[in-house]
């Protein structure tokens, strides 16, 4: 693998390009946005940190989608964030119209390649993407998982003022607020989190967990979270370009595991080289599982939402 597009040169489709040009895990990055000016700026200026940074990766900005000929893995970040005034249905569908078009040129210029959705609502992007697409499942993911396990990870290693290197975690379902931390497999360098945290207290994290995202958005005012974000993007695009198999909480079509299917909803998957390489089915429990299904039921609804829109 040598080379990636990022779609949207926002907050998090730039960070993501700074970190992976900084990182060296391909030789060749395009940074793609309808805006003109500002992919090429801001990959000129990711560029120029490559000599401090001992970097020898290209990155190059563009409106053209030419320059993402033959790309190995696109990940698309465009679209708006939530302003206040907006339904989400509102984000829902002017993404949706974004996702589309998007993924109409990935199909044209890479047709091979694996997509990385990121775009919100993330679970119903990824839908847009692989029904536009007609890829096979494996190779449309969305990262969702990821930010909130490290946001979980992170208020467990702050409560207990522990490493965060120790603190593992799964959180499922889709990503909102039905998405689902899974305490059973949530543990302290393998101590039980229920071992070393009362109930009420795990509560609260979890809940702070789920408005993760608001906690941010209410901070920055006109905007949404950017760092985390593209550092789990990066983690997810590390095991598939190293092949390493981690096993990452993703957003992935399902076809009947967990008891579900036609729809995208988030679990534990081997991220490797081909995309998903497998999905692994955990032993939940039956509320977990409850759980799992009521959040799936959201997605669907919303993918329901979208009739005749693709
Ligand atoms: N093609 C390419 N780029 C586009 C298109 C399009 N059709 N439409 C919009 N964009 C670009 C915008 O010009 C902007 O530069 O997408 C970028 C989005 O950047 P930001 O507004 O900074 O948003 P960001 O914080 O990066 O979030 C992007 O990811 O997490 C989600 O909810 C978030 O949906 C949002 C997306």
């Amino acid at each position: 693998m040598h080379k990636i597009s990022i779609i949207g040169a926002g907050n998090i489709g730039s960070t993501i390009a700074y970190l992976l040009t900084n990182k060296q895990l391909v030789k060749e990055i395009v940074l793609l946005d309808i805006l003109e000016g500002i992919p090429q700026g801001k990959a000129l200026d990711i560029l120029e940190s490559t000599p401090i940074e001992l970097s020898d990766t290209k990155i190059i900005g563009t409106n053209d989608y030419i320059n993402t000929s033959s790309s190995d893995i696109i990940i698309i970040t465009a679209g708006l964030t939530r302003k206040p005034g907006m339904s989400r249905n509102d984000l829902l569908f002017t993404n949706v119209e974004i996702v589309k078009s998007v993924t109409e040129k990935i199909v044209t210029f890479s047709p091979q390649s694996i997509i990385l959705m990121v775009s919100n609502p993330l679970d119903v992007m990824a839908y847009v993407a692989l029904k536009v697409s007609s890829f096979e499942r494996h190779r449309v993911i969305g990262m969702a998982g990821v930010l909130d396990s490290a946001r979980f990870r992170l208020f467990i290693a702050n409560e207990l003022n522990v490493s965060v290197n120790d603190v593992h975690t799964l959180v499922l379902g889709g990503h909102g607020d039905s998405m689902v931390p899974l305490l059973n497999y949530t543990s302290v360098n393998g101590i039980p989190i229920k071992e070393m945290l009362p109930l009420p207290k795990i509560n609260k994290l979890i809940e702070r967990t789920r408005n993760g995202g608001i906690e941010i958005v209410n901070y920055l005012r006109t905007g949404s979270a950017y760092y985390a974000p593209a550092a789990s993007t990066l983690e997810m695009i590390e095991s598939i370009i190293k092949n390493q198999n981690k096993i990452l909480p993703c957003s992935v079509w399902l076809e009947g595991e967990y008891g579900l299917a036609d729809t995208f909803c988030g679990v534990p998957v081997k991220l490797g080289r081909n995309g998903v390489e497998e999905i692994i089915i955990l032993n939940l429990s039956d509320d977990e599982l409850e759980s799992l299904h009521k959040s799936a039921s959201e997605v669907k609804e919303n993918i329901k939402a979208l009739n005749g829109k693709l």
